[in-house]
């Protein structure tokens, strides 16, 4: 059924793993995702940013969502707002449906991140929702402001006990090295393997562990956490696509964090890849093909297969419903 994400990240904190978040935009990806975490009984959140809201619009996204919750009803969904940064916003999914809702005021001042928070926090609360919040700021794109490769900020350890307390969040993301999108390192960041494809620095699990110890039972969320599958980056290319360099967060590394106190481990570029990658693949192998449900499907069976594998290598959330 749908609910929020209180009981999955008890379970999650004591049990040693991670629940995905996974974005939706549109019903090929809504299904992808939950068929896969239906057969491997897996929990699964499935967040909407303000960008999927303003493509695809509130009411379609919910009843997509509430679609997803009937047929897959021995699992249980969680509907998250990603990324939400205004209290109207945030409200607004509230009072649509929404379980969870994320207020992104990380790029503001420690005290007005907490003020917006808060804010959040009361409203969400009286209507039986939970609240994510951000300290520190990733690389790349989040919210409008893109932050440069190298002039990120991680979450600083002595103010997460404070943030927690003043603001009654239920859930911490923080800044350790992860970045949005499909390019989350610069090329001179990296090194290079044997092969030529660039070794991302390693997360800075120092920086996670530090929060952990000041934040006992407290469920710590990973933004930016695409692996970036060369797999399908290399599909793009050879079907003329043109993503060079495009990288992303090793799934061991994931994996490490899902086994601590991380949760919830955000996934939205892997999902772009699988089907752009197998969108193209399909076109130029079908040249003379012009139904989109030709091409569509192929693209959420990728869906599913990389969810598949997310919830039992990365996530370790198989059977856990
Ligand atoms: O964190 C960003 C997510 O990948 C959502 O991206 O705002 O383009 O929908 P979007
Ligand atoms: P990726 O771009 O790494 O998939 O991150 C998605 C995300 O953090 C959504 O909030
Ligand atoms: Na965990
Ligand atoms: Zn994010």
């Amino acid at each position: 059924g749908l609910v929020t994400t209180k009981e999955m990240f008890a379970k999650a904190y004591n049990g040693g793993y991670a629940i995905g978040a996974f974005n939706v935009n549109n019903m090929e990806i809504v299904q992808g995702i939950t068929e896969a975490a239906g057969e491997l009984n897996s929990p699964v959140i499935l967040q909407v940013s303000k960008g999927a809201r303003a493509y695809a619009n509130h009411t379609y996204l919910v009843k997509l969502v509430e679609a997803a919750v009937q047929e897959n009803p021995q699992i249980p969904i969680a509907l998250h707002l990603d990324h939400g940064d205004t209290f109207e916003l945030c409200k607004s999914c509230i009072d649509g449906g929404f379980t969870s809702v994320m207020i992104d005021a990380s790029s503001k001042s420690f005290e007005d991140n907490i003020a917006l928070t808060k804010q959040v926090v009361e409203y969400a609360h009286a209507h039986g929702v939970v609240v994510e919040a951000e300290l520190g700021t990733l690389a790349g794109v989040e919210d409008e402001v893109c932050v440069e490769a190298g002039h990120e900020s991680y979450t600083r350890p002595e103010e997460v006990e404070e943030f927690v307390d003043k603001t009654g969040c239920d859930s911490l993301a923080i800044a350790i090295g992860t970045s949005h999108g499909a390019y989350k390192f610069k090329a001179s960041q990296c090194t290079r393997n044997a092969d030529g494809v660039l070794v991302p620095p390693p997360l800075r699990f120092d920086v996670l562990e530090e929060c952990i110890k000041r934040l006992p039972g407290f469920p710590i969320v990973l933004h930016g956490s695409s692996s970036v599958p060369q797999e399908f980056v290399k599909m793009v290319n050879q079907y003329g696509g043109n993503m060079p360099d495009a990288i992303g967060i090793p799934e061991e590394e994931l994996r490490h964090a899902a086994e601590l106190a991380v949760c919830k481990i955000n996934i939205d570029s892997d999902i772009r890849l699988a089907m752009t990658g197998n969108i193209r693949k399909y076109f130029a192998e079908h040249p003379d093909h012009f139904d989109p449900r030709q091409y569509l499907k192929p693209a959420r069976q990728a869906v599913k297969d990389m969810v598949a594998h997310k919830i039992q290598y990365v996530l370790g959330s198989a059977g856990k419903a």
